[in-house]
């Protein structure tokens, strides 16, 4: 008895958002989008990683329907963008901007009971759905202060609080922890750890590598309106890099130094950035010791280390430019 469902369930994960050759441009001259096509599967951590202006925000903005696409085709939920926001599967899907829309003059535990009114949930319910988010989010003690006077990090706590007030299914979250000092960092992540393990689907953006590669079960690399490649984390930087990198720091790189490495390396993919040189394959202790016995390159070397490589190194190598803060 409906075995295929079984089979189907256990293989395939479910959809929830399809964009499909999506485009945006600005003023019939930025070109925001290029034909962005993705799929996010139903409660996992998806993280669009990359650099400011790489069309991070325009993408969600469409998502969640505050914005309209030039060009192609988004469902949310198996509905059509353009019928969204008039639809009941609307209220599945909530969404933190960058900026925290809190309402400054009002105290935490206001905030959180104000939304609940604007989706018309009854006192009662409301009362013990924000006792439970304050909680989660560690915001009892500060219930009664008013939201001007919280931290960077409390205020976006209680932003992500208020957009779990009616339950969403998936969770928008655009550059959930900018801004943050570390430790504030880290507890967000908990925070956004903890939401996955209660069965919400998470979309967040993010130019922070360590964060998309803690986080997220897949990793989709945008640059420049452009998804490069998606996939999890480790199988995207075995694509990109294979398992390890060899990082080499100079003084200077100047031709004589780029061509002494480059001859040594004999056709291994290599990057340059500023006085870094990256390369990337097999074998590379053996190269490295290669490039040592080379006295102009030893002495020009202030440091030289073979390393796990990581998402900011797939980066590297598959745009040629560094992801940045
Ligand atoms: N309202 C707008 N009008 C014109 N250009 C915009 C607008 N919003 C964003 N852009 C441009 O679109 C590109 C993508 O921006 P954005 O989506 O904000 O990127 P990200 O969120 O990744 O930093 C940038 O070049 C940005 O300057
Ligand atoms: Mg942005």
């Amino acid at each position: 008895m409906n075995s295929n469902i079984l089979i189907g369930d256990a293989t395939m994960p479910k959809v929830v958002i399809k964009i499909d050759k999506v485009s945006k441009i600005y003023d019939n001259k930025v070109k925001a989008l290029n034909n962005v096509s993705l799929e996010i599967y139903e409660k996992e951590i998806f993280s669009l990683l990359g650099p400011n202006g790489a069309g991070k925000t325009t993408l969600i903005k469409i998502i969640t329907g505050q914005l309209k696409p030039s060009s192609g085709e988004l469902w949310i939920l198996g509905v059509s963008h353009k019928e969204f926001l008039n639809s009941s599967v609307r209220h599945r899907v909530n969404f933190v901007p960058q900026e925290n829309v809190i309402w400054e003059k009002l105290t935490v535990e206001e905030n959180m009971m104000l939304m609940a009114s604007m989706y018309k949930i009854p006192r009662r319910e409301a009362r013990e759905k924000v006792k439970e988010l304050m909680e989660e989010f560690e915001l009892l003690d500060t219930r009664k202060r008013l939201a001007s006077k919280l931290s960077g990090g409390m205020r976006r706590k209680l932003a992500i609080a208020m957009a779990l007030i009616n339950d969403p299914d998936i969770l928008i979250l655009d550059e959930p922890t900018a801004g943050l000092d570390p430790r504030m960092r880290a507890i967000l992540l908990g925070d956004i750890e903890k939401l996955k393990r209660k069965g919400k689907t998470i979309l967040l953006t993010t130019h922070i590598v360590e964060e998309a590669e803690r986080l997220s079960d897949r990793v989709g690399i945008i640059h420049r309106g452009e998804i490069i490649t998606v996939d999890d984390p480790s199988s995207l930087k075995a694509k990109a890099c294979g398992s390890e990198v060899l990082d080499l720091l100079f003084r200077k790189i100047d031709d004589v130094v780029l061509e002494a490495v480059v001859r040594i390396i004999n056709g291994h993919d290599y990057i340059k950035v500023g006085d870094k040189i990256l390369i990337k394959g097999d074998n590379l202790l053996g190269i490295l010791n290669e490039l040592r016995k080379n006295k102009l390159l030893y002495d020009s070397m202030l440091n030289a280390s073979i390393r796990k490589s990581t998402l900011e190194d797939a980066f590297l190598f598959l745009t040629g430019t560094m992801l940045g803060e």
